[in-house]
């Protein structure tokens, strides 16, 4: 029976028994999300585990913004427990709101502008790294030198450290792959961890890695007597169990670089297939910043670099897809949604809804120049998610952003190995399999 004026949710193929449509899925994952978009936005699909996809705006409003107490983190999010602990994005009712509170202080809009000046400080790093052997004609691959700048700007956000050329990136994008193996996928973490696969023992490494540094802080703060005001000092002290400022701490280094690395790389690479789009960049960055770095006050002006990462975000969103489970039976966009349902927010295949964006393969950040982006619905474009859980670090991971592309258009162009195409890995993050082989080449 459904609710009047509601109707079933469409379902996928049934696929085989037992595994449903996992083999399809698997294989890839991204373009199985777009033909079940086509059937419908809100679909069933069993892969094994079933759950709903939701690609329609007005569906995600609902459960991020307007019903959001009906949907909790649910079966999904548990899987990332063994990796972040009980952090502020795994924490469900309610639990969550006292480390948010926390915490925000280290986010506020004056921290963000220092952490912008770190950043600068970060990229000139990478020009240092790129001047030795830009305009040589060697392919290099530029995406851990952007990583790099992911890394030493949220180390300095989160514990005064800086994290670049650490092991902490590597044990960061473990993470990332454990996490989904053990939401999505469920295969490798079958085989008992006693058993020393490759995978466990890098798993146990990366786990060692990340409890090192954030023991590490908690142990130096408490003997130096003073907590600071980074995110690690807010939760030390908001008087936060250690277990608490260290699930938390664990959380956010987990969620904050692997995501604005990739996303920044995502948008490089564009740039450099995108000549038309480029220009306007650089033409930008020429006329603001008038050879200089980019001041904090100057970033709101810099609206084509930014219109640039948009729309990477859009195309290649770092958080592709993300859970909720539903507490009660509701109705999304009139399909009826029964209580217990696993719910996926698709970014990525909202992000390519051909009804909420024309020609939506295309990279072209004019769309987020001109008016149309008024008449789009608030909810296809979620990058950072939405409602109350919104993405802590979207200021943080935005003022990086376009500190990074505005520098580096300053003064390089990448020009892309002809003979290396650059496909998506996909983890929980979106990320340039194989990294982005490119020269680097001055601007003359
Ligand atoms: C381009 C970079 C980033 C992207 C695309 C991104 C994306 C997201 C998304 C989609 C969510 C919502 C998840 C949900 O509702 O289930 C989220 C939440 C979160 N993000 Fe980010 N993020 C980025 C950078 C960062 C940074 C820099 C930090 C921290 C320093 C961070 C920390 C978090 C935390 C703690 C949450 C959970 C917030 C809560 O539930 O209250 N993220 N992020």
């Amino acid at each position: 029976m459904t609710r009047q004026g509601t109707c079933p949710v469409a379902h996928g193929p049934a696929g085989l028994p037992v595994i449903g449509d996992a083999i399809p899925y698997f294989r890839d994952p991204l373009t199985y999300t777009l033909r079940m978009q086509e059937r419908d936005s809100v679909v069933s699909v069993k892969l094994p585990l079933p759950f709903v996809q939701v690609t329609e705006p007005e569906a995600i409003e609902r459960v991020l913004r307007t019903n959001p107490d009906n949907y909790v983190r649910g079966k999904l999010y548990r899987g990332f427990s063994g990796v972040m602990g009980s952090g502020l994005l795994t924490l469900d009712t309610d639990q969550w709101r006292r480390p948010r509170r926390a915490v925000q202080p280290a986010f506020s809009p004056e921290r963000v502008r220092g952490n912008a000046r770190e950043a600068v400080g970060a990229v000139e790093e990478v020009i240092r790294r790129w001047t030795a052997h830009a305009d040589s004609g060697v392919v290099v691959d530029v995406a851990p030198d952007l990583m790099d700048v992911a890394s030493r700007v949220l180390g300095m956000a989160l514990i005064s450290r800086d994290l670049s050329g650490t092991d902490y990136a590597r044990a960061s994008a473990i993470a990332n792959k454990v996490i989904y193996n053990r939401t999505i996928m469920a295969l490798p973490t079958m085989i008992p961890a006693f058993v020393p696969t490759r995978y466990h023992r890098e798993r146990r490494w990366a786990n060692r890695v990340l409890d090192d540094i954030v023991h590490g802080v908690i142990r130096s703060r408490r003997a130096g007597g003073e907590c600071g005001d980074d995110a690690a000092g807010q939760l030390l002290g908001a008087g936060l169990s250690e277990a608490e400022v260290s699930d938390n701490l664990r959380t956010l280094l987990l969620a904050g670089s692997d995501t604005t690395g990739q996303a920044l790389a995502w948008t490089m690479y564009e740039l450099a297939r995108h000549p038309q789009a480029r220009r306007a960049v650089e033409r930008e960055v020429d006329e603001v910043l008038l050879g200089q770095a980019p001041a904090p006050d100057q970033l709101g002006e810099l609206v084509q670099t930014t219109a640039a990462i948009n729309e990477a975000l859009r195309l290649h969103p770092p958080v592709w897809q993300f859970p909720r489970d539903a507490v009660e039976p509701d109705s999304l966009a009139g399909r009826e949604v029964p209580a217990g349902t696993t719910v996926l927010l698709s970014v990525y295949g909202t992000h390519r809804s051909p009804e909420h964006w024309s020609d939506p393969d295309t990279y072209d950040p004019r769309r987020f120049l001109d008016d149309t982006q008024n008449k789009r619905h608030k909810h296809a474009f979620l990058p950072f998610g939405g409602g109350r859980r919104m993405c802590i670090g979207k200021g943080l991971a935005m003022a990086t952003l376009v500190t990074a592309v505005a520098m580096l258009s300053q003064r390089y162009r990448l020009r892309l190995s002809g003979t290396h195409t650059v496909r998506s890995g996909h983890y929980v993050t979106l990320f340039p399999s194989g990294g982005i082989s490119a020269v680097v080449q001055e601007r003359t």
